[in-house]
């Protein structure tokens, strides 16, 4: 069995490309390992620093989580504020990692191009507070998708420095989860790149969409003219359509349009009349989860008050252990 960690930072709801990239995937491992799964508040605020809404933000978060299957019995649903241990840890790990090192991170560069107004000392110290989510419940597995697979290298490069200058083995190596094939990439709605990377409305259904959003956004999907000799390639927009309805459709359905594709018969528009069937169809239940546990108060602060209990738990243990490797003690 093996601890494992995630993070997911609370910017808006989950849709469709979190549901197929990794939430199905962490509630079948929450049968098998033992799970920390948290919301990432505190690295929102490198972005956000004055964030509108965070509590909602959070909150829909949870309730999602919960609604798509994650279970507070078998793993640890917490929200990363409610560990204040997970600071003090961070506060340990940036004493230890150099300037250059963080400098060079490609997130790094990324944000500081994209927020020039505001290169904070928190986007810096990102990789070394992810580092501090891991290592905090000494996680030995940590399913991230390839965009993060640099933060996780810092987070092994951290955990070995602290092993070696405090001259102990105590924190493990954290490995990416591997997914093998199981990792669905799930495109947008407007013709290019990933579902939720491209800012603008219509280029994600959410799980929590209405059946009328969800008919307006994929009746609004980028396609073109249309094929004109029969088995053509397909062009980008369209291979994503037609990904959309692999995941979301019966394979007959699927096995028509490609029929229609490639004999030049296709109309685009009876197609996503027909996805935009399916995908409401896919997502009803959690619509309708969505709805219910978003009316329960009582759980909502039931299962958030469970998941910091756990995950202090554990944290406090860790912080205990640290401080006494690094050499604090009690007056
Ligand atoms: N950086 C991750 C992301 O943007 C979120 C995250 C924060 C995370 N801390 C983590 C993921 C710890 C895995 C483990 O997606």
């Amino acid at each position: 069995m093996e601890t494992v960690v995630s993070g997911i930072r609370p910017t808006g709801k989950l849709h469709l490309g979190n549901y197929f990239g990794a939430l199905r995937n962490f509630i079948s491992m929450q049968n098998e390992h033992n799970c920390y799964f948290f919301i990432a508040d505190y690295h929102s605020l490198t972005t956000h620093p004055t964030p509108t809404d965070l509590y909602g933000n959070v909150r829909q978060i949870l309730v999602e989580y919960l609604a798509a299957g994650l279970d507070p019995d078998k793993s640890t649903l917490y929200i990363q504020s409610d560990v204040p241990e997970v600071a003090e840890l961070y506060l340990f790990l940036n004493m230890n990692a150099y300037i250059g090192e963080l400098e060079r991170c490609t997130s790094f560069k990324d944000k500081i191009r994209q927020q020039p107004q505001n290169v904070n000392a928190g986007l810096l110290t990102y990789p070394t507070l992810m580092a501090a989510d891991i290592l905090i419940h000494r996680a030995t597995k940590v399913p991230v998708g390839k965009d993060q697979e640099q933060h996780l290298e810092m987070t092994r490069q951290f955990s070995n420095r602290f092993n070696r200058m405090y001259k102990v083995n105590y924190f493990p190596e954290p490995q990416a989860f591997n997914f093998g094939n199981e990792l669905v990439k799930i495109p947008g709605l407007n013709g290019s790149g990933k579902m939720g990377k491209s800012e603008g409305e219509g280029n994600a259904i959410y799980l929590a969409d209405e059946p009328e959003a969800i008919r307006k956004k994929v009746m609004k999907a980028v396609t073109d003219s249309g094929p004109t000799e029969p088995n053509q390639t397909k062009p980008e927009a369209i291979q994503n359509i037609f990904q959309l309805m692999k995941v979301v459709s019966a394979t007959e359905t699927l096995n028509f349009f490609e029929e229609q594709y490639n004999t030049c018969q296709i109309r685009y528009g009876d197609m996503k009349k027909q996805l935009a069937q399916d995908m409401i169809v896919f997502t009803e239940p959690f619509r309708e989860k969505i709805k219910a546990i978003s009316a329960d108060e009582t759980y909502i602060s039931k299962v958030a008050r469970m998941g910091k209990e756990k995950a202090q738990e554990n944290a406090n243990k860790t912080i205990r252990e640290v401080r006494e490797i690094i050499g604090f003690k009690k007056f």
